[in-house]
């Protein structure tokens, strides 16, 4: 293994070690790929395509200089590619990005599945099995993740969003919201207790700019346009399938903000007078303190002088100490057992 290859995550190494099983195919779509890894190093003539749902990821990828697409949905494939899927940690996640693949790839070509056991790789089987009539054969086991091959023979059915989404309804003293939600999204179909702590103790300004920081299905950044339509309200996520989430859910109903893809700060402009966050601690199932930290360290900067910002977090968090370090003014504006909602200014 080179030296670069020792910081891979476990799935990094083991396509590593396959590498030349790709090889031949003279073009590979690489879905959601968690990091760059081995592909920096790829030198075949295979004509490589990645299709990201994280903006982080794809971002980086855009950087270094690769041909990336940014979406909920993979509208179509590159000519003649082969497929390799980067097992994701929600099992109906899976069944959509599996049916979404299936009916845009031709038959012959090559499906690879790659994932963590701990991430549920090995249901693959099961899936394909059930959703599709399709076996597939294992090429590699090893760092706790598994390769798997699956040859397409025949043509599947058309791929419609529509039937993945899932409808709820929040149900709060003065609104009711209808949520829209993609596989995959924060909280799929119930309402995060962190987030119904936050709503009824949110405080909204009279005007100005609210943003939503990792808003997932929208239901903070609506909520907070359905009680003051004054505001300007923002909507940002690092994910390709909240985002898409969230835009269904304000459609559905009939509220406007602006929804767009950030990495943490890195597209937002301008300050703000008040931003509001349910904020991530996890990547799959790792914890990952990187946009917290980033929402907070930054934070001061992008809100005006007599804004404020607003989150929510399991008590146990630091998050207290790290909003001490930033802002003159930390107050905890409710809590529960569980859960603190902190408002921080000055
Ligand atoms: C705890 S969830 C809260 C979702 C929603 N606001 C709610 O209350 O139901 C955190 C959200 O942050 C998003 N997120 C994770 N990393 C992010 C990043 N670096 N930048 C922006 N959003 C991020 C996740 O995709 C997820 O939707």
């Amino acid at each position: 293994m080179n030296s670069a290859a020792s910081t891979w995550l476990p799935v990094s190494q083991v396509i590593s070690r396959n590498l030349s099983v790709f090889e031949a195919s003279s073009s590979l779509l690489v879905v959601n790929a968690p990091e760059i890894g081995v592909w920096q190093q790829w030198s075949a003539d295979t004509v490589l395509h990645f299709f990201s749902q994280d903006f982080r990821v794809h971002s980086e990828l855009r950087l270094a200089g690769f041909q990336s697409h940014f979406a909920a949905v993979v509208n179509e494939l590159p000519d003649n590619a082969d497929v390799l899927l980067y097992w994701p940690k929600s099992k109906e996640l899976a069944r959509m990005l599996l049916s979404m693949l299936l009916s845009h790839m031709e038959t012959g070509r090559q499906l690879w599945i790659v994932g963590e056991h701990q991430e549920g790789v090995k249901s693959a089987a099961k899936i394909l099995l059930e959703d599709h009539e399709i076996e597939l054969s294992k090429l590699d086991n090893a760092r706790r993740c598994t390769l798997y091959r699956v040859t397409v023979d025949r043509a599947f059915p058309v791929f419609d969003i529509e039937t993945w989404l899932h409808y709820s309804s929040v149900v709060l003293d003065d609104t009711e919201l209808q949520v829209v939600s993609l596989p995959g999204v924060f909280s799929l179909g119930e309402l995060d207790e962190g987030t119904a702590l936050l709503l009824p103790n949110m405080k909204l300004p009279e005007q100005g700019r609210v943003l939503d920081f990792g808003c997932g299905a929208g239901i903070i950044g609506a909520v907070a346009k359905r009680r003051n339509p004054q505001l300007d309200v923002e909507l940002i996520d690092v994910s390709a399938l909240a985002l898409e989430s969230a835009k269904r859910t304000l459609a559905q109903n009939g509220i406007e903000a602006l929804v767009y893809p950030s990495n943490a700060w890195s597209d937002i402009e301008g300050r703000f007078k008040v931003v509001l966050s349910n904020p991530p601690f996890h990547t799959g199932i790792k914890t990952d303190y990187r946009a917290v930290t980033e929402l907070i360290a930054q934070a001061r900067k992008k809100i005006v002088y007599d804004g404020w910002l607003e989150v929510v977090a399991n008590a146990h968090l630091p998050y207290e100490g790290w909003l001490q370090e930033q802002f003159k003014r930390v107050a905890v504006v409710a809590e529960t057992t569980k859960f603190k909602v902190y408002s921080a200014r000055g």
